[in-house]
């Protein structure tokens, strides 16, 4: 939800921290701040609300030199307090010489800064961070930690309840920063007398590609020559070394003016990389399978569990699982899983879908799975993150950094992942002989191509964007696997362009929604194959006349060569003929592109659409 990076090297620390701060900014940018050792005793800070570029311009006008090759930096996505600039981070303590950076929920907050104003301490932040900075000074000032930062840490995050990265820097330890992460990211990077802390590798990607991904209740220690690793009581602890297996062009724009415009583009490579190497002799393999092969054939339900975009990837997942293998399938929003007592035991899957693995609904959904003694499966884009880390088995997308807030390349690779987790049970359950399952895979392993296909027709859906953007709503239709493409087309027009979208599936417009149609109101509606789906087909022709009848003007997505369409389309995107299940997969093309081109036609940064931010890690 925040960004986070720290930095001990050789370098001028302040341009490493707003390097790494610009990577992170998906991240959250309600503010931003750095802090910078200058190894004299000093410690200097600046913070400021909005943009990092607001950050950015300020230092410009400073004439404090922030000299010093250690420190850190935040870029924000508020939770308590407002996005000012006082509840920017970094918060210090009274003497100035403590500052702390942090991402997640010290849900304590409350008395603990109840306990430090009856001490006569004076908080300056209306944050639940602040705390921290003011207890870890007071640890570090007097008892049993005095003089020892680490063990102060360690002793203030014992106290700590909720999700927390957190760094802190001491004026009188130039060379160190001291870091403690639980349920939120914290990875260490490796470089030549250099060593980072960050939130994503994105951060330090450019320095160096070695990294060590932090442990639950883990604190380490950084400094120029390396790191150390211990427990919150202080004993040694294991941290888990890995290389970055992409590079620094993968987390850069690559010449589009936005991620997300190169993040669509790079669908067809996404998902031909979530599908590869996971067919041997005819058979699904999974990632990191801690699950029997016996475990996947007793299974008699199967639960998905997610949010947003990756939720509406696990609509489409119920259509192919339940169609291979006979089992029940239920889709669930994470944040209602666990409060309404589903009815879940051994034989229960739990699919938990999350791009960033670290979205604290589905977490919490996967805590009270296993809880439940139910097995869980995680389909995540980022390696080693804490969802997977819990679950009993992970399926990586390996769909590369996806740095736009808005969901793309990894919704399609999510869809190649959950058809993949279909199979995967098909060929336990026996549902599906090998042929089929190799056969389903080769359709699927077709369907970069037709991506490609589908993303070189989407000129005529950036012209209409020009056109749609004045309006006030969009309403979207589908049926079948064509409602969950309707419902991520609402999604991604609402939190990029502010418009109100909604999407209904198409057979229930008469039951109510038809009530909103009125004379020019664009409705984008998903058509399914007029061969693969000629019932389905028809009814939506139906329901298309019966809007235009009342003044809709349509915008319909159909299958080249429909040419029954034609007459009542106001207007036409064409994808490609695919079999049904993978529509999904060329008809959500372009509606990515005229939410983003809508967004663009009213002034707003596609990259960094307003109150959102690419990680949820809180509830
Ligand atoms: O990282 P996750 O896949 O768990 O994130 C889930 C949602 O927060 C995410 O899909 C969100 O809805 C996107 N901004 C949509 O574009």
């Amino acid at each position: 939800m925040c960004g986070i990076v720290g930095y001990v090297g050789n370098r001028p620390a302040l341009n490493v921290i707003l390097d790494g701060l610009r990577r992170l900014e998906y991240r959250g940018y309600d503010s931003a701040g750095v802090a910078v050792l200058d190894g004299r005793g000093g410690l200097a800070v600046e913070r400021k609300a909005g943009q990092l570029r607001n950050l950015e311009a300020r230092l410009d006008e400073l004439d404090v030199p922030f000299e010093g090759t250690a420190g850190m930096g935040h870029t924000r996505w508020a939770t308590h307090g407002g996005p000012t600039d006082r509840n920017a981070h970094p918060h210090r303590d009274g003497t100035g010489k403590v500052a702390v950076v942090h991402n997640g929920i010290i849900e304590n907050f409350a008395p603990l800064r109840a306990e430090l104003e009856a001490a006569g301490v004076e908080l300056t932040s209306d944050t639940d961070t602040e705390a921290a900075a003011h207890l870890v000074a007071r640890a570090y000032a007097d008892g049993p930690t005095a003089g020892d930062l680490a063990a102060s840490v360690r002793a203030v995050c014992r106290r700590l309840h909720g999700a927390f990265t957190l760094l802190f820097t001491h004026a009188e330890h130039p060379d160190m920063i001291v870091a403690a992460r639980r349920s939120s990211p914290l990875v260490v990077g490796l470089g030549e007398g250099e060593t980072f802390l960050a939130s994503d590798v994105a951060a330090f990607i450019e320095h160096t590609r070695d990294a060590v991904e932090l442990g639950q209740d883990q604190v380490v220690t950084i400094r120029r020559d390396g790191y150390d690793v211990t427990d919150l009581d202080g004993n040694p602890a294991e941290a888990k070394p890995f290389r970055v297996t992409w590079d620094l062009a993968a987390a850069e724009k690559g010449g589009h003016d936005y991620f997300m415009l190169k993040e669509i583009e790079e669908q067809p490579t996404a998902v031909a990389n979530t599908l590869r190497g996971h067919l041997t002799d005819r058979r699904i393999v999974l990632d990191e399978q801690r699950l029997a092969d016996g475990d996947l054939r007793d299974v008699d339900k199967v639960f998905v569990v997610a949010c947003g975009t990756a939720y509406h990837s696990g609509l489409l997942a119920k259509y192919a699982i339940e169609h291979w293998t006979r089992l029940p399938v239920e889709v669930e929003l994470a944040s209602e899983f666990r409060y309404r007592d589903p009815v879940l035991d051994r034989q229960t899957l739990v699919v938990a879908i999350s791009q960033s693995g670290e979205t604290m609904d589905t977490l919490e959904a996967v805590r009270h799975a296993k809880e439940q003694k139910a097995r869980v499966l995680a389909i995540c884009n980022t390696n080693g993150a804490q969802i997977p880390r819990e679950s009993d088995a992970v399926l990586y997308t390996h769909a590369g950094p996806e740095i736009g807030v808005a969901a793309t390349k990894t919704f399609t690779s999510q869809i190649a992942a959950n058809y993949l987790v279909g199979l995967a049970l098909a060929q336990a359950r026996g549902t599906k002989y090998p042929d089929e399952v190799a056969r389903e895979f080769a359709e699927l392993e077709a369907m970069p191509d037709a991506m490609a296909a589908a993303l070189d027709g989407v000129e005529a859906a950036r012209e209409l964007a020009r056109d749609l953007a004045p309006s006030r709503a969009v309403l979207f239709l589908g049926r079948h696997v064509g409602f969950p493409v309707a419902l991520e087309g609402a999604l991604k027009l609402k939190e990029l362009a502010y418009m109100h979208a909604e999407a209904f599936a198409a057979g229930e417009l008469k039951h109510g929604p038809i009530a909103l149609i009125e004379d020019g109101l664009p409705v984008v509606v998903v058509m399914p194959s007029p061969k693969g789906r000629a019932v389905l087909h028809a009814k939506l022709l139906s329901n298309i006349q019966e809007i235009t009848a009342r003044g809709a003007r349509t915008v319909v997505i159909a299958e080249e060569g429909d040419e029954t369409i034609r007459p009542f389309a106001h207007h036409l995107l064409e994808v490609p003929a695919v079999p049904t299940l993978l529509q999904p997969l060329v008809s959500t093309v372009p509606l990515q592109v005229l939410a983003a081109e809508i967004a663009r036609a009213r002034g707003y940064d596609v990259d960094k659409p307003r109150n959102l931010a690419k990680s949820v890690t809180v509830e």
